[in-house]
C-alpha cells in the first residue's frame, strides 16, 4: 500500500526535503514547479500530499495522509487529536510570542484585544494568567493589526525578530517554543507499522547526523 505524506510548500517543505531523502524518499518532480497536488515519489511506495501549512494536522488526523511534517504552533493549535508525533526535526524553529508596540504594558486593566491566527493558544496562554482576552482572528500579515488599531496585540511565530523590527513592534511575552514534526496517524501507525516504523527511524537518524 502507498503510504502519503502531507506537506506544506515554503520552508517546511525545503527544509524537509534533504531529510526526506537521506531517508531514501524523493519526489518524481519538483512542487516548486508542478501543479500536481499528489506527487509520486521516486521509488514509488510514498506519495506526497501538497497541503497548507495549517491543514497538515488536519489531514493526518483524519487518515487523509498516514503521515505528516508539521510545526509545533500548528500542532499546539490543532490540539494533536488522533495524532502520534515521533519526531522533533528541529527544522523551522521558531517562537510563539506575544508581540506589540515597545513596552506596551500587558496587564493593564482593560481586557486586551489580540488578533491572531493562532486562536486556541492565545485564548490558553491569557487565561492561564487570569487575564481577560479578546480575540480577533486573522489568517496573516498579523503585523498590522497593532499598526491599524485593530487589536493591541498579537500573537504570531517569531524566528529573526526582522518582521517585527521592520514594522515597529517587539516580542513581549514568550508563548511556546516551535520546531516543525513528523506526525504519523493513529490507526495508519497500527495498519502499516511494517513500512512507517523504518520511515521514522531513517529519519532519525538524518536528524543525529544533522
Ligand atoms: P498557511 O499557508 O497555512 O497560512 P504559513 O503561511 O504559516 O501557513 P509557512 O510560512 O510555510 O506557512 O510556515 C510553516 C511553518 O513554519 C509554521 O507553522 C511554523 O512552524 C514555521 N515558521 C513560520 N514562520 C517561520 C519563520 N519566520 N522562521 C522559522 N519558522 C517559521
Ligand atoms: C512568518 C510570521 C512572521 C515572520 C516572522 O511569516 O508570520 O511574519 O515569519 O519571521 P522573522 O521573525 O524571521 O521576521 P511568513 O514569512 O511565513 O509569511 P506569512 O505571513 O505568509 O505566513
Amino acid at each position: 500500500m502507498t503510504l502519503r505524506i502531507a506537506l506544506s510548500k515554503g520552508r517546511i517543505f525545503d527544509d524537509t526535503l534533504p531529510l526526506l531523502a537521506a531517508a531514501g524518499i524523493r519526489p518524481s518532480e519538483s512542487p516548486e514547479t508542478s501543479r500536481k497536488l499528489i506527487l509520486p515519489s521516486q521509488s514509488g511506495d510514498v506519495e506526497f500530499l501538497i497541503v497548507r501549512a495549517s491543514d497538515v494536522a488536519t489531514y493526518v488526523q483524519h487518515g487523509g495522509a498516514d503521515l505528516g511534517v508539521v510545526g509545533k504552533d500548528v500542532l499546539l493549535e490543532h490540539g494533536g487529536e488522533g495524532l502520534i508525533e515521533p519526531l522533533d526535526l528541529g527544522i523551522a524553529s521558531c517562537k510563539l510570542m506575544v508581540c506589540g508596540p515597545p513596552e506596551l504594558d500587558l496587564s493593564q486593566k482593560h481586557r486586551l484585544r489580540v488578533a491572531t491566527k493562532y486562536t486556541h493558544c492565545a485564548r490558553e496562554h491569557f487565561a492561564a494568567t487570569g487575564r481577560q482576552v479578546e480575540i480577533i482572528k486573522l489568517y496573516g500579515s498579523m503585523e498590522l493589526a497593532p499598526l491599524t488599531g485593530l487589536a493591541d496585540v498579537i500573537v504570531d511565530v517569531v524566528d529573526t525578530g526582522n518582521t517585527l523590527r521592520a514594522n515597529g513592534l517587539e516580542a513581549l511575552e514568550h508563548v511556546a517554543n516551535s520546531s516543525a514534526r513528523l506526525v504519523v496517524n493513529r490507526v495508519s501507525m497500527k495498519i502499516s507499522h511494517a513500512s512507517i516504523a523504518p520511515i521514522i527511524e531513517r529519519l532519525r537518524a538524518a536528524v543525529a547526523a544533522g
